[in-house]
């Protein structure tokens, strides 16, 4: 198992160039497929997660050739999809798993899906229900969680769901099998999530009632352009927070997508004290997208709790980090959904923080982290969690003393590139 020796820097200088977003590149896969026509794909990101989607999609049937920089998928339509004869196997990838289940559901075939040890922990009773409703049966051997035996129907049934948790992956779950639905299948969210299959399904997402309802039916026709991923500004995050705690730091960031879905790490490191600036450079799919330049900052305590904790899911690992450094205590609240990612986060993090010396408390639905500004290199154990092994790479640059990342090779899920860039390699 690879480990990654790392040392406190005394400044860091970095213009990163960031892949592509990994939400949009499962999407644009997804949507490429279900088209008839073929799709250039441009920007798609390689990372371990999306090219998950890629393999389960070449087995059901879907050609996916990558020509130059360019990726070339061969649709097959929404009723196109060959059968599988063994279990589709999506590794660590939640949004497989759980956006290919809608797809399936409306399959008039048997799909049987599973992944790595974490997946199977994962908890897939939030689609079983409302896929289950709509007439697929879901059969799951391990108590709600996978592998799950999919039996599809070409004729689902539409519902009107509302969401008990906020999940983008249940809501596109949904969304997609509501393309094999005569009448229009509505899902209501409590708080917005990231929006990304709305946006490709071309649908206006209305207000109603203090909800947000998002439609689909199979009524929609998918003439999607060719597709420029833009950059992951989860990815960014990661760099955002290294300029902010490192001295003498300048970073710059390019490429980064700025929905505003996605922007809530941006806001809290603002509110943090961080000296960033964020630039609108142009437009991609519709979406801005800019450069974000971040300098060493003097950070304080916050609070982050609320509406804004979908849009920060996936960035509090290493806001919790920067919490560590800041002057003040920071507490996280509503977050219980950080329980049922890639790890347990929340003990993930807080464990970590410990045993480099800080001050954390966990709570179910969170953690307080007393920032004393200082941290103390330790061995980090990141329980095969692609976010916490970066989070922690972050806080080993502000770090005294070295810090060595357990299964350092876990980065590729998401950003096969984190460790060239963090020695200035690339
Ligand atoms: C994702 C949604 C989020 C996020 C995950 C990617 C997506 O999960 O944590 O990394 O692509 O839709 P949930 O929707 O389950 O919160």
């Amino acid at each position: 198992m690879a480990q990654t020796v790392l040392s406190p820097q005394t400044s860091f200088h970095r213009t990163v160039f960031l892949t592509g977003d990994k939400s949009i590149s499962h999407r644009a896969l997804m949507f490429s497929a279900l088209k008839k026509q073929t799709t250039l794909i441009s920007g798609l990101s390689e990372a371990a997660d999306p090219m998950s989607t890629r393999t389960v999609l070449a087995q059901l049937g879907v050609s996916i050739r990558k020509k130059g920089e360019i990726w070339e998928v061969k649709g097959v339509g929404r009723t196109g999809f060959k059968p599988f004869s063994g279990v589709l196997d999506v590794g660590n990838s939640g949004t497989t798993i759980r956006l290919m289940s809608g797809i399936l559901a409306g399959q008039p075939f048997v799909s049987e899906l599973t992944g790595d040890s974490s997946i199977r922990k994962r908890p897939m009773n939030r689609i079983i229900r409302p896929l289950t409703q709509m007439g697929a049966g879901i059969e799951s051997v391990n108590e709600g969680r996978a592998p799950l035996k999919i039996t599809g129907t070409s004729r689902l049934a539409a519902i009107d769901h509302t969401m008990e948790v906020s999940s983008a992956q249940v809501k596109s779950c949904i969304l997609l099998a509501g393309l094999y639905t005569k009448e229009k299948t509505i899902v209501r969210e409590k708080v917005k999530t990231r929006d990304h299959t709305e946006r490709m399904l071309n649908l206006t997402t209305v207000e109603k009632d203090g909800y947000f309802v998002t439609e689909s039916s199979s009524s929609h026709e998918f003439d999607l352009p060719d597709i420029t991923v833009p950059g992951d500004p989860s990815s960014a995050a990661f760099w955002a927070v290294a300029g902010c705690l490192v001295p003498n730091s300048l970073v710059r960031i390019e490429n980064v997508l700025l929905n505003p879905t996605r922007t809530g790490f941006i806001d809290v490191l603002k509110q943090m004290g961080a000296d960033l600036t964020v630039t609108v450079t142009g437009e991609c799919q519709k979406e801005p997208v800019g450069t974000l330049e971040i300098r060493s900052s003097s950070l304080k305590g916050v609070t982050i709790a609320g509406e804004i904790i979908p849009n920060v899911i996936d960035e509090i690992p290493v806001l919790a980090v920067a919490a560590a450094f800041a002057d003040g205590i920071t507490e996280i609240r509503g977050a219980e959904e950080l329980r049922v990612k890639e790890c347990d986060r929340i003990s993930a993090i807080v464990q970590n923080l410990k045993a480099m010396g800080g001050e954390a408390e966990e709570f179910k639905d969170g953690m307080k982290i007393t920032g004393t500004g200082k941290l103390t290199g330790a061995v980090i154990e990141t329980f095969h969690d692609h976010r916490i092994a970066m989070s922690f790479a972050i806080a080993s640059l502000a770090a005294s003393g070295e810090t060595r990342i357990q299964n350092s090779d876990c980065v590729k899920i998401s950003y096969p590139a984190f460790w060239e860039i963090l020695a200035g390699n690339s």
